[in-house]
């Protein structure tokens, strides 16, 4: 497994300054924006308008993670937005293929997560409407937590049921993701990862993103 994708999570980055701190990520695939509404998780972080102007400031594709109640109502705008993804919670969605559908014709990938205790099985039917699984490998609204390997034979399970669709489905990961962590992930069967403590929190972003990505494509050694 050498495909490795880096989404960084700009919840680590200064809030203040985040067409600066965008630079600072220059070597990411694309960057992660966590949308969260205080009912769906316990935190409040920031809406549509961000993302309308990260969309404006920044060449980088947005990986737009919805963790919002009413998705089905809010999600379509962020795609109508520019998001390259729009990633929804099943555990939100009263009708994930129509808000699939929907994503998708508003020119967008479409994504769905699922919380650690969230099985993916009842969703299998639906892949082939998604561009992108994100299985949570924490529990969703606060970063720096730390990764859950009870969720490893999930992203397994995941990673066959796509390979048996035959279709180029992403396999997303989030929370807790470092070089400790990120091959364990990708063994199992992840392709993007998301980032954020472990990459705002080191002194060059740009250089963590790299380190994380060759532990993965296996052109580095982690530091044990
Ligand atoms: C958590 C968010 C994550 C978060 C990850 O609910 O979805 O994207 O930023 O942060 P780390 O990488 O620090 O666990
Ligand atoms: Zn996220």
């Amino acid at each position: 497994m050498t495909d490795c994708r880096i989404h960084p999570s700009i919840l680590s980055a200064d809030f203040a300054n985040l067409e600066a701190e965008l630079r600072r990520i220059h070597t990411a695939d694309a960057v992660h924006v966590d949308v969260m509404d205080n009912h769906f998780v316990p935190n409040l972080t920031l809406g549509l308008p961000i993302v309308q102007r990260l969309q404006q400031v920044s060449d980088l594709p947005l990986d737009v993670h919805l963790m919002i109640e009413d998705v089905d109502r809010w999600g379509p705008g962020f795609a109508e937005a520019g998001a390259q993804s729009v990633t929804f919670h099943a555990e939100a969605s009263n009708a994930p293929v129509k808000l699939a559908r929907d994503l998708r014709s508003s020119g967008a990938r479409a994504a769905m997560a699922l919380r650690p205790a969230t099985p993916i099985e009842p969703y299998l039917d639906m892949l082939p409407e998604l561009d992108m699984v994100l299985i949570m490998t924490v529990e969703p609204g606060f970063g720096g937590q730390s990764f859950l390997d009870i969720t490893l034979p999930k992203i397994r399970r995941t990673r066959a049921a796509i390979e048996g669709t035959g279709l180029p489905i992403a396999l997303q990961v989030d929370g807790g993701i470092s070089r400790d962590t990120i091959l364990r992930a990708a063994e199992a069967g992840a392709d993007v990862f998301v980032a954020g403590s472990a990459v705002y929190g080191a002194d060059e972003p740009a250089a963590a993103i790299d380190t994380l990505r060759n532990v993965v494509t296996g052109t580095h050694t982690p530091v044990v």
